[in-house]
Formats: C-alpha cells, structure tokens, sequence
C-alpha cells in the first residue's frame, strides 16, 4: 500500500515530502478553498513542481465538455498531472475517462461510494478509483467491505486500476484501511502528522532516556 497526502498546502507537501513517506497528492475543490486567495493554476503548478515525479490529482468540474477542456489545459502543466473525473450520475464522467485514457492522460475517477461506481471506473480504463470511505460509513454502508470487495475484483480481473482510498478522518481509519490492502490511502496533513505518536511509545522512551542519564552518571563514578 502506497501513502499519498490529501492537500494543496505547499508547507504540508515540503515537511511531509522529508519524511520519505508519500508517493503522490490528491487535491480537491474544498481542499484548494482552504488556501485562501491563492491562484489555481499558479499553486497546482507549484505543487506539480515540488512533487515531480509524483502524481497529483487535480480535480476538473462537473460537466463534460469543461471538464474535457480543464484536463486538456491541466495536462500541459506538468508531466505528473492526473484528472480527478467526478463519477456523474449521468456516466459523463465514464465517457471522459474513456476520451482521457485514451489520449493517453492519466485519470482518478472520484466521489465515488460503491462497487458498481468502482467497476464502472475500472472498466472505463481509469488509472484510479477513489473510494471516500467516511461518506461511504455516512451513507450507512461499510467502507471497509466496499473496499475489499474492490480491490478483489480487480486483482481477479487483472484490472490495472489502482483503488485510493480518500475522506479519512483519523488515525484509527488509516489502520483500518491497511487491513482491505487497497493500494493507496489519501491521508490529510493533520492526520498525518498525528501518525508517529503512540502515548506508550513516548512514556518508553522517556524511561529509557532516564535510564540512559543513570548509565552515564554510574559511569562517571567508576
Ligand atoms: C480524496 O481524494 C478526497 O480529496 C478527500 O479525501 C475527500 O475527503 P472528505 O470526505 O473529507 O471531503
């Protein structure tokens, strides 16, 4: 399984990208609204730059001759550049990944809450299926069987589609997820950063630094 981070903030990219730790980013509308008064096309570029040779997701609009133009017009951005397609109700989004796929542009179908959503995306050829699996728990289903389900019939078909499993909003989610072996979890910098800490991690720690500081000090005396 393969870590992307969940943001368009370019401070969380830089510290996270030090940990050696991600292999992509996936942004979306709400994610970009929260850095406020920045320009799209200048801050995905950065992002685009800062991450090379890792993919990022840009996320175009819900209707498919704008979105067609936006993927065109983000494609030329950057090499690493992927299309969040929205999984419309009406199979738009279907019929962009097929024109995208096969100009040869990289998609990752998104929103998306089920199975059929999920196969349909596959079948589409897209490169990922983002799964969001706190609104799949809202929505009264268990994200956990969604995803499994899957991710088995892809590796049963053979499908090269990579399953993203997005909308995390904690650490207990993330674990979670890693038992369905989905291929990448989208995980927020928020999150992220509360990932190392374990309260009993840190009580250890500390005694063994105080038995360190005793060592040294029966070491002095010798
Ligand atoms: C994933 O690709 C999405 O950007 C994101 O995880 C959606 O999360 P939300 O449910 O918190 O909006």
């Amino acid at each position: 399984m393969e870590i992307f981070l969940d943001t368009a903030n370019i401070d969380d990219i830089s510290e996270i990208l030090k940990w050696g730790i991600i292999k992509g980013v996936t942004t979306n509308q709400k994610i970009f609204l929260k850095e406020k008064g920045c320009n799209f096309e200048q801050q995905a570029k950065k992002i685009l730059k800062i991450v090379e040779p890792l993919p990022v997701s840009l996320e175009g609009p819900n209707n498919l001759d704008e979105l067609l133009d936006s993927a065109h017009e983000y494609n030329k951005w950057g090499k690493n550049v992927v299309i969040k397609v929205p999984m419309l109700p009406d199979g738009d989004g279907l019929k962009a990944v097929k024109i995208l796929s096969s100009e040869g542009i990289k998609t990752n179908v998104t929103a998306m809450m089920n199975l059929n959503q999920a196969f349909l995306a596959v079948m589409a050829g897209a490169t990922y299926a983002s799964l969001f699996f706190n609104r799949i728990r809202d929505s009264g289903d268990d994200p956990v069987q969604i995803t499994k389900q899957v991710k088995e019939a892809i590796d049963e078909g053979g499908y090269k589609t990579k399953i993203i499993v997005g909308s995390i909003r904690s650490p207990d989610d993330v674990a979670e997820i890693i038992t369905t072996n989905a291929h990448v979890v989208t995980i927020p910098y928020k999150i992220l950063k509360q990932m190392p800490y374990h309260k009993s991690t840190v009580s250890t720690l500390e005694e063994f630094d105080k038995a360190w500081e005793e060592f040294k000090q029966a070491e002095k005396h010798k």
